[in-house]
């Protein structure tokens, strides 16, 4: 279990960084990652060792009207296994929190068993299936929801 991170928001200055990570599909280009910096409703979690070193990982969400969406969440192959995943998603799920949202949604392919394990682990339910949703491989994506955990004030 990784102990020592640091989870912060993503800056333009980490583009070069989180392209040079897209090795695995769905790659996301240096105009898709700024379109999403940029995105009034979007924010995102990057992880790494500290401040001076490379991203390990992100978190990619949006909330909009008291719900919402994880878009993408990716470890680095030699990063995985050691909870990085974990404490960016339990990262999100805090903002989210923070920010009043009710739900969130995800999708998923329907053969990716780790992230499908992860998002389970976090609460999130199968709520239903978008057929052929994926392509390069073409795949069904299962659909995820989670209630989101009120954050309780002084005295309630
Ligand atoms: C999915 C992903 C983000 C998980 O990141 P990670 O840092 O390896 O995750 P963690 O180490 O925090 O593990 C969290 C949970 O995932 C599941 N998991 C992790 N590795 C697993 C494996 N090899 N086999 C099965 N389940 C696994 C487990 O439920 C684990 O919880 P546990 O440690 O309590 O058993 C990472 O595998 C990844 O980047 N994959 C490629 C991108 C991707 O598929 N993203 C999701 C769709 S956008």
């Amino acid at each position: 279990m990784t102990t020592d991170l640091l989870i912060r928001a993503m800056t333009e200055a980490d583009l070069v960084d989180l392209v040079r990570n897209e090795k695995e599909k769905p790659v996301w280009s240096a105009a898709q990652f700024a379109e999403e910096l940029y995105h009034p409703h979007a924010w995102q979690f990057v992880a790494c060792h500290d401040a001076s070193s490379n991203i390990i990982g992100y978190v990619c969400c949006r909330t909009v009207a008291g719900e919402a969406e994880i878009l993408k969440i990716f470890v680095s192959a030699d990063s995985r296994g050691h909870g990085v995943g974990s404490m960016l998603l339990g990262a999100a799920l805090q903002r989210m929190a923070e920010e009043d949202a009710a739900r969130c949604f995800l999708e998923v392919r329907e053969s990716n068993i780790i992230a499908r394990n992860l998002y389970e682990k976090f609460g999130f339910r199968r709520i239903g299936m978008r057929r052929n949703y994926y392509s390069s491989p073409r795949e069904d994506a299962i659909v995820y929801r989670s209630s989101i955990k009120k954050i309780s004030g002084f005295g309630s």
